[in-house]
């Protein structure tokens, strides 16, 4: 009785055994995913303008906006959330994107009153000149999605040469006036101070500490400039 017992229990472990065998040699090894290896970033060169750098985080922060051209429901079904959605965009079937040309681009004869239609309308918040320039600029450079490395200093800078602009540059089309999301202006020292003192610029631009990550959209800020505006944090948010 005892001998078959342990002959029971021994066969037992025995099946168990095959068992997992079977069902281990049956899995699947999963298929090898070939990595593309992508082409290492280049240095900023000072004379040019990439995409990724220069151009998208104005169209985020200005265009692709809520109520506007974002990817929900875009305004004259013009969605301008990402480089395939630029790319892919046209009005009465003409692409507002010409490369070479931005004289025949939609997207650069808005801000010339070319067409007649301003944009951004009147009441919103006006692309700053720089965001503008940028996006002729690219047109005309063939419209490619560039991107460049290290466009920014974490050694010198200042309130007003950089911590501003990259604020204006992000953020503010989004928190202005009467189109202040979540509450939350940007477009002047004060309110971007005040910003600071409620421990949400830093949080939002890194997502952490239960702040939303900002700003919304397809696009982030460089890890360099998130370094600049965390050590002009450190040294105390001065309006320099
Ligand atoms: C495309 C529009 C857009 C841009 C650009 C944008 N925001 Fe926002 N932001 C929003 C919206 C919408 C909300 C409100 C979200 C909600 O409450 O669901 C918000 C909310 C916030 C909040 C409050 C978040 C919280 O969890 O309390 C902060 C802080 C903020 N934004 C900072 C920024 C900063 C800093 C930038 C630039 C780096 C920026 N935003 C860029 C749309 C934007």
């Amino acid at each position: 009785m005892h001998f078959n017992k342990i002959k029971y229990t021994t066969s037992l472990f025995c099946l168990v055994i095959a068992g997992f065998f079977t069902v281990s040699s049956c899995t699947h090894e999963p298929d090898k995913v070939e990595i593309k290896v992508l082409e290492p970033l280049p240095p900023c060169d000072a004379n040019k303008v990439y995409f990724v750098n220069d151009v998208m985080p104005y169209i985020n922060s200005t265009c692709a906006v809520p109520g506007c051209h974002d990817n929900k429901g875009p305004a004259a079904y013009i969605d301008l959330s990402s480089y395939d959605a630029i790319m892919n965009s046209k009005v009465r079937g003409v692409s507002i994107i010409k490369p070479g040309d931005p004289l025949n681009s939609k997207i650069c004869r808005v801000f010339f009153l070319l067409d007649l239609v301003p944009m951004p309308p009147p009441f919103n918040y006006g692309i700053p000149p720089q965001g503008r320039d940028n996006i002729i600029k690219w047109v005309q450079d063939s419209a490619r999605n560039t991107a460049c490395e290290g466009r920014c200093d974490t050694v010198n800078y200042t309130f007003r040469r950089n911590i501003g602009p990259l604020i204006n540059k992000y953020c503010t089309g989004c928190h202005y006036g009467n189109y202040n999301s979540g509450n939350v202006l940007l477009s002047s020292y004060r309110e971007i101070k005040a910003m600071v003192d409620s421990n949400k610029l830093y949080q939002s631009i890194t997502a952490t500490e239960g702040v939303l990550k900002m700003p919304t959209g397809v696009v982030s800020m460089q890890p360099c400039e998130i370094i600049q505006i965390r050590k002009w944090i450190e040294d105390g948010a001065p309006n320099n």
